[in-house]
């Protein structure tokens, strides 16, 4: 019937009160694996209470203090990377070997965050006065970086470790508390992942993690007065908080339909190469996937070729044989993709595979001479299902490109630098990447989404930054 687990608040770990739990569906096997509990607001109300009296005496906490305990937490994350990995591959059916990297990274993130944060938290600004008009030289200012307070971090469900870490080592190393609400399938990874900061002996209240239903606490969250900073990864769910909340900062990153776009002179073997990994792993469910092939026509048939020749090779089936296509997170979700994928064979697409579905697993399939008439142009699939559009002009494919309503990344694919230089500046997207695939790391790399991808910029050293603010002292002399 599944293991059922505590949330975690005042440094322990609780059953709610509501006495009701929140099922995590296996998306291969489709029956319960774990519970978590449904919080209830009163919960809600406690948690962010311990966070706003801890965060106080953190902030007195000297901060190599605070990246000593993030470099211990680090440490205790890698050594428990097997049984995290574990509980990603039941809950969001990601391959064993991805699962692995996913809690690697998260601790090498962590740790990073330290450093830079040392470094960064660790220098302040003098500024003079008659520098600007009218003034003497009798005021000097001295700025430094404050915590904001209380940071709410809701992660989405394709990193659960790793997109919570992206948000709780920049808000502690500068001093925030953090409140973790993590997505229902990953919430057990992230528990787990919360378990090892616990272990590393943060002080009571300064992290907690409430699981439960979005209906009954997701609003009370994200309005709730007690939060300073939302950091919201995931679908379009992040443009209604950021309609609701309140006068705080926000990081948002909702997802993209970041475009390929191959010209003439293209090196084909590298870019299939590049399309197949980034169109289809963790089976397409990133952000950052190819999520749309804008191909000159003059190597359009040859990139095909290739293209499919790779797809026939991709391994199909469970996520603990370390597959390369894996269920997709739930059956909404499939349902959604074989929507987009009856729409397409409708409006008259080439299918280079013929479409399959078991269940929640959906064969990768690539669909030529798609049309933007059809859905799969425009709409992300957050699937194994990759459009091509042939285009005859380089000014078509940046037509399609900013068309979107996203603007995450994006990626050309030329040997002529000069070319790739004038289309990224032509891109509106937050990153575009020459001669690869689309990807938020190295981790400490801006990662930003224009339009509706998102606001502010992630990456280390910006969050960070983002989970401060500025505090100026001036001095007055006679
Ligand atoms: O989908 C989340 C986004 O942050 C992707 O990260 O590392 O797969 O490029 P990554």
């Amino acid at each position: 019937d599944g293991d059922v687990y505590k949330y975690y608040a005042d440094g322990e770990w609780k059953k709610s009160s509501s006495g009701k739990t929140v099922a995590i569906i296996n998306p291969s096997t489709r029956k319960t694996q774990y519970k978590v509990q449904a919080c209830t607001q009163e919960e809600v109300n406690k948690v962010m209470e311990s966070a706003k009296t801890a965060q106080k005496s953190w902030a007195k906490t000297p901060l190599w203090k605070r990246a000593e305990l993030l470099h211990k937490a680090a440490a205790i994350l890698k050594e428990h990377k097997a049984p995290i990995a574990e509980c990603l591959v039941k809950e969001i059916a990601k391959p064993a070997k991805d699962a692995i990297t996913e809690v690697v990274r998260s601790g090498d993130l962590i740790s990073y965050t330290a450093e830079e944060g040392v470094r960064i938290l660790g220098e302040g600004k003098f500024l003079v006065s008659d520098s600007f008009p009218g003034n003497q030289r009798t005021k000097y200012c001295l700025t430094s970086k404050i915590p904001l307070g209380v940071i709410l971090a809701i992660p989405p469900f394709n990193y659960p470790v790793n997109l919570a870490v992206s948000k709780i080592a920049p808000a502690l190393i500068a001093g925030n508390s953090l409140v973790l609400k993590p997505p229902t399938q990953g919430a057990v990874s992230a528990l787990h992942m919360v378990h090892c900061f616990h272990l590393a002996g943060f002080p009571k209240g300064l992290i907690s993690c409430v699981t439960g239903k979005g209906s009954e606490i997701g609003d009370f969250l994200t309005m709730h007065p007690g939060v300073n900073c939302i950091s919201f990864t995931g679908g379009d769910t992040g443009i209604t908080i950021s309609k609701k909340a309140g006068m705080i900062p926000l990081q948002m990153e909702l997802g993209g339909k970041d475009a390929c776009i191959v010209l003439e002179d293209a090196d084909v073997d590298l870019v299939a190469a590049n399309i197949i990994k980034g169109g289809f792993s963790y089976s397409g469910q990133r952000c950052t996937a190819v999520k749309v092939v804008l191909v000159m026509e003059s190597v359009a048939d040859v990139l095909v070729e290739k293209l499919k020749a790779k797809v026939v090779k991709l391994t199909v089936g469970a996520p603990e044989d370390d597959c390369d296509i894996t269920p997709v997170v739930s059956e909404s979700s499939a349902n959604f993709i074989e929507g987009l994928v009856k729409d397409a064979k409708e409006k008259g697409a080439t299918f280079c595979q013929e479409y399959k579905r078991d269940g929640n697993l959906i064969w990768p399939l690539l669909l030529d001479n798609v049309r933007p008439d059809m859905r799969i142009a425009w709409e992300e699939p957050f699937g194994p299902v990759l459009p091509v559009i042939r285009i005859n002009s380089i000014e078509e494919g940046i037509h399609h490109c900013n068309a979107s309503n996203f603007g995450l990344q994006g990626c050309v694919f030329t040997k002529d630098v000069n070319k790739a230089i004038l289309i990224s500046d032509a891109m509106e997207t937050g990153t575009v990447q020459i001669n690869s695939a689309p990807a938020r790391g190295p981790d400490h790399f801006p990662f930003q989404g224009l339009k509706d991808s998102g606001i502010g910029s992630q990456g280390v050293t910006n969050s960070i930054n983002m989970m401060t603010k500025i505090k100026s002292t001036v001095i007055n002399l006679p």
